[in-house]
């Protein structure tokens, strides 16, 4: 299966992500993740990343394209892969048809998670993240059972620095204008799925699910 989670900041793309991968074993392949790696180890690339993402805006499309580019060569996205945050303009998912052409494969869905934008600043604020394995909490929507550490692995959570109030409100300013045509260049190409994101996070998953189908 060969797919892409589209939708705003916050509508719950590595919620998802996370359950999507284990059902289906494809590698999970988040751009934002990738980068806050690379910001955590100081890389070049982190700190090239770093000013952009910390202002809330876009990591400008050569680099993140090479990077997409590179991951997808690799062995265990033969079967299958689950793109996340990734593309987010239409010239990164031109740059991204091009390469699964000369791999000789192509998307089989594009998932569209749908939440209204007055949510979406409560869903990034509210946010807490495992500093250790990356489990994702919500203060309110999916608190730990102890305020402050992983249910997972006991470790600490953290807020990322681009879920303040006003970087997340930038964040989703351009998401408007550079992502959101996608949903139109992917339902020209007749894969889009939408799928209402504004429920449990169960129901999300199971509306996804039913909609991805059984091939695996
Ligand atoms: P990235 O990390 O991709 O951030 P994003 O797209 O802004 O999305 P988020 O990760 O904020 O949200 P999400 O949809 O994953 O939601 P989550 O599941 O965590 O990118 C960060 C930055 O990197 C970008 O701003 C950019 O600078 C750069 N970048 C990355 N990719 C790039 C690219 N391709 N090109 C250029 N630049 C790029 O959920 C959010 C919260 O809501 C959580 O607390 C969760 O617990 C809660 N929640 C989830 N589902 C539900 C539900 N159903 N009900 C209630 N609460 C819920
Ligand atoms: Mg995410
Ligand atoms: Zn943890």
């Amino acid at each position: 299966m060969r797919i892409v989670l589209l939708g705003p900041p916050g509508a719950g793309k590595g919620t998802q992500a996370a359950s999507i991968v284990k059902k289906y074993k494809i590698p999970h392949i988040s751009t934002g993740d990738i980068f806050r790696k690379n910001i955590k180890e100081k890389t070049a690339l982190g700190n090239k990343a770093k000013e952009y993402i910390d202002k809330g805006a876009l990591v400008p499309d050569d680099i993140v394209v090479a990077i997409v580019e590179d991951r997808l060569t690799k062995e265990d996205c033969k079967h299958g892969f689950m793109l996340d945050g990734f593309p987010r303009t239409v010239a990164q998912a031109q740059a991204l048809d091009e390469k699964l052409q000369n791999l000789s494969i192509n998307l089989d869905k594009v998932v569209n998670i749908e939440v209204p934008k007055e949510e979406l600043i409560e869903r990034a604020v509210g946010r807490r993240i495992c500093k250790e394995c990356g489990k994702t909490y919500h203060i309110k929507f999916n608190p730990p059972a102890k305020e402050g550490v992983c249910g997972k692995c006991g470790e600490e959570l953290y807020q990322r620095k681009d879920d303040i109030k006003e970087t997340v409100s930038k964040r989703i300013e351009i998401y408007l204008q550079e992502t959101k045509p996608l949903i139109n260049y992917y339902e020209k190409q007749k894969i889009l799925i939408k799928v209402n994101g504004e429920q449990d996070i169960d129901k999300v998953f199971s509306d996804i699910v039913n909609a991805l189908g059984s091939k695996i």
